[in-house]
């Protein structure tokens, strides 16, 4: 494989599928989803590209997708779930379901990734959000979950500085995505178009991709410009 090798969660829909498409042309892509059949048809429409097919919080699953990754160019974590309602509202299950897969199942799967990371000097870009440096009322849980992939970000670039790994972090405002859709109940009054671009948050991640070999693009905040 001549090609950088670059793995996507998320893949299947909303950034992570825009990212998919701006790396395609120059890498080979590991495209990451659930549901095998959507992922196979994005690889088909590659390339150069191969399925990683795993529910994140299912350990095994992500184990065994892993397996054969020896060596990692570019990961962008991308999947992530949003989850809305005032700290009075929320159960244990809610705070468990945000804090699994935008925390928990993102680190454990950057822990199963890190010798392919460490033996390509690859580069690790994790897609947070505006609510990683702001809270406000009704969206507690989900910037709990963003501060501390935060928090693990700032310790994994330390970290894997000796080991010539970068770690960036990007931070999206709002993007007109099935999850934003989702957040606003499609009620009558959303308008996409006042949301960035899933298209527009890969250019950032295309940015941090194409730093120059002395520099790492630590944090980006890009948001919609109305
Ligand atoms: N949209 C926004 O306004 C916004 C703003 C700032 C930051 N972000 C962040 O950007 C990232 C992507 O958001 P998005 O708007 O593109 O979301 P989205 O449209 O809801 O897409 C989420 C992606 O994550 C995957 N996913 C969900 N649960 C998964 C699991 N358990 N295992 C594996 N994959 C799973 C989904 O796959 P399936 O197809 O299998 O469900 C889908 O591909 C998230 O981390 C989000 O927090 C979003």
């Amino acid at each position: 494989m001549t090609r950088p090798i670059a793995l996507v969660t998320g893949a299947t829909r909303g950034i992570g599928r825009a990212v998919v498409d701006i790396l395609a042309p120059d890498h080979h892509v590991l495209v990451g989803g659930r549901d095998a059949a959507a992922v196979d048809e994005i690889v088909t429409q590659l390339p150069s590209g191969a399925p990683f097919v795993a529910d994140l919080t299912d350990a095994d699953a992500v184990a065994s997708a892993c397996e054969g990754i020896d060596r990692l160019d570019v990961v962008v974590h991308s999947a992530g779930v949003e989850m809305g309602g005032e700290q009075a509202d929320l159960s244990r299950e809610d705070w468990g379901r945000v804090l699994e897969l935008n925390v928990i199942a993102l680190a454990d799967l950057n822990r199963q990734l890190t010798p392919a990371l460490r033996a390509a000097k690859g580069l690790v870009v994790a897609i947070n959000s505006g609510s990683g440096f702001t809270s406000r009322a009704g969206g507690g849980a989900y910037a709990a979950s963003k501060f501390a992939l935060r928090a693990w970000t700032d310790a994994l670039r330390e970290e894997e500085r000796e080991h010539g790994v970068r770690v960036s972090s990007v931070h999206p405002g709002r993007v007109d995505t099935e999850m934003q859709q989702r957040i606003q109940n499609l009620g009558d009054d959303y308008d996409g178009s006042l949301y960035l671009r899933p298209e527009s948050v890969a250019k950032a991640v295309r940015f941090v991709v194409d730093a120059t070999e002395d520099a790492v693009v630590e944090e980006v905040s890009i948001r919609p410009r109305g």
